[in-house]
C-alpha cells in the first residue's frame, strides 16, 4: 500500500502526486499559452519540472503591458550548494534574461538556524557568506539582482513586524503544522519569509512579483497572498511557479544531502564521475546484450533526467540521445559519460566564476 505522501516546507515523505497536490492547493497547470511565452526559458521551466502556478498569467500580462514586474526566491543556508539547489535560480535567472527584470534573492539563514537543530549560529552566516557566491556565479545581471540575508539586512525585520502583526497564531500553526515542541523561531519565521516575498513591493512599490519554488514552499506563498491584499499594504499578490521535486541520483523523490550522493557544486572532476558511475540510477537493461535488444527507460534513467533538465538544452542533441537509448543504441556507461563530461564543463566554469564572484560581491549584496 502507498503511504499517502507528505509536503510540508519542511518534510517531504513517500511517493508524490502532482495532480493530487496541484488539487489540494488549488493551484493552476501550466496551459499551453503560458507554455508558448517560455519556450525560451531555461529546461527547467519549459521541459516540465515547473507543473503548477498561481496567477503566473497576470505576471505575463503585466509585463506585456508595460508594468514593472520583478521575480523573488530564496535560499534557505544550511549547507554547501548541490546541483539541486540550483532549480528555482536558474529559473529566475532565465525569467530575468527573458522579460529583463529584477531580481531579489532573500538568504534565510534564520530560518535553518532555527529548523536545523545542528546547525549552530557561525555555520549559518558560514553558510550564507559561501552560497552567495555561488548564486552570484550564476551570472545573475548586475544592478538587477539584488541578495540580502535575513542576520544582516535589518530593514527585513521591520517588514516583518509589520507582517508578523497581521498573522495570527492559529493561521501560521495551520499552514504550517507547527508542533509544540517547535523552538518559537519557526512560528516567526513565516512572516519573515513573507517579507522577502512582499519585499520588492516595499522597495519599489505595488507591482507583481513571481516567486518560482519547490511545491513544498507553497504554504508561504498563500500566506503571504492572504496578507497582500490587507489595507496596511495593499499590495499586488505574488505570483508563484511551483516545481517537482528533481529526483536524487539514485532515482529517490527529492535530491537531498541526507543521502551523500548529491552532486555539490564545489565537487571535483573525478568526485562527478564516481558519484554518477556508481550511484546515477540506471533505465537501462541488465546486461549488453540485452540492453542493445530491449533498449532502455528513458523516462526512469536519472542520467538522462538531469540531461534533460539541466545540461542539454539543445532539443534536437537531447531526443537523438532520448531515441538511441531506446532503442539500444546507447549503453547506460555511454550516457553516463556524456552526463559526466556536462557536469565537469559546468562545474568547472562555475567553480571560475566563483572566485571572480569575490569581488563583485557588494555589486550584488542590498545596504541597509
Ligand atoms: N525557505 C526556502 C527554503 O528552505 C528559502 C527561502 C527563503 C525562500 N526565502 C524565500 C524561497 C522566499 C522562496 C521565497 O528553501
Amino acid at each position: 500500500m502507498h503511504k499517502e505522501a507528505m509536503v510540508t516546507p519542511w518534510e517531504v515523505e513517500g511517493e508524490v502526486d502532482y495532480q493530487k497536490l496541484l488539487h489540494k492547493f488549488g493551484t493552476s497547470a501550466i496551459s499551453e499559452k503560458i507554455k508558448k511565452r517560455i519556450e525560451k526559458c531555461h529546461p527547467l521551466l519549459r521541459r516540465g519540472i515547473y507543473f503548477s502556478h498561481r496567477d503566473f498569467d497576470k505576471w505575463l500580462e503585466a509585463h506585456d503591458k508595460g508594468k514593472r514586474v520583478s521575480v523573488i526566491t530564496g535560499r534557505g543556508p544550511s549547507e554547501k550548494m548541490h546541483l539541486g539547489h540550483l532549480v528555482p535560480f536558474l529559473v529566475a535567472k532565465s525569467l530575468q534574461e527573458q522579460f529583463n527584470c529584477e531580481v531579489f534573492i532573500p538568504i534565510s539563514d534564520d530560518e535553518k538556524f532555527y529548523v536545523k537543530e545542528n546547525l549552530g549560529f557561525d555555520d549559518a552566516i558560514k553558510f550564507s557568506e559561501d552560497n552567495i557566491l555561488d548564486l552570484i556565479a550564476l551570472g545573475f545581471k548586475q544592478g538587477k539582482t539584488f541578495i540580502f540575508e535575513d542576520f544582516v539586512h535589518t530593514d527585513i525585520y521591520k517588514y516583518a513586524a509589520k507582517i508578523a502583526k497581521r498573522i495570527t497564531y492559529s493561521e501560521a500553526k495551520a499552514v504550517f503544522g507547527l508542533k509544540p515542541e517547535n523552538n518559537i523561531g519557526w512560528s516567526f519565521y513565516p512572516a519573515m519569509q513573507a517579507a522577502h516575498i512582499l519585499f520588492p513591493q516595499f522597495m519599489r512599490g505595488k507591482h507583481i512579483s513571481v516567486v518560482p519554488v519547490g511545491i513544498d514552499q507553497d504554504p508561504f506563498i498563500r500566506l503571504t497572498r492572504d496578507v497582500a491584499s490587507h489595507n496596511d499594504f495593499n499590495f499586488e499578490k505574488p505570483a508563484a511557479l511551483h516545481a517537482k521535486f528533481v529526483p536524487s541520483l539514485t532515482g529517490g523523490v527529492k535530491m537531498s544531502s541526507s543521502e551523500g550522493t548529491q552532486i555539490f557544486l564545489s565537487d571535483t572532476e573525478k568526485e562527478v564521475e564516481n558519484k554518477i558511475k556508481k550511484y546515477a540510477f540506471s533505465g537501462g537493461q541488465a546486461t549488453i546484450e540485452e540492453h542493445r535488444k530491449h533498449g532502455g527507460n528513458p523516462e526512469k534513467d536519472v542520467s538522462f533526467q538531469y540531461l534533460k533538465f539541466f545540461f542539454e538544452p539543445n532539443d534536437e542533441k537531447l531526443k537523438k540521445i532520448h531515441d538511441d537509448y531506446v532503442e539500444g543504441k546507447l549503453l547506460t556507461s555511454e550516457l553516463k559519460q556524456i552526463l559526466i563530461e556536462k557536469i565537469n564543463a559546468f562545474l568547472k566554469e562555475h567553480q571560475k566564476k566563483k572566485q571572480l564572484a569575490k569581488k563583485q560581491i557588494d555589486k550584488f549584496l542590498l545596504k541597509n
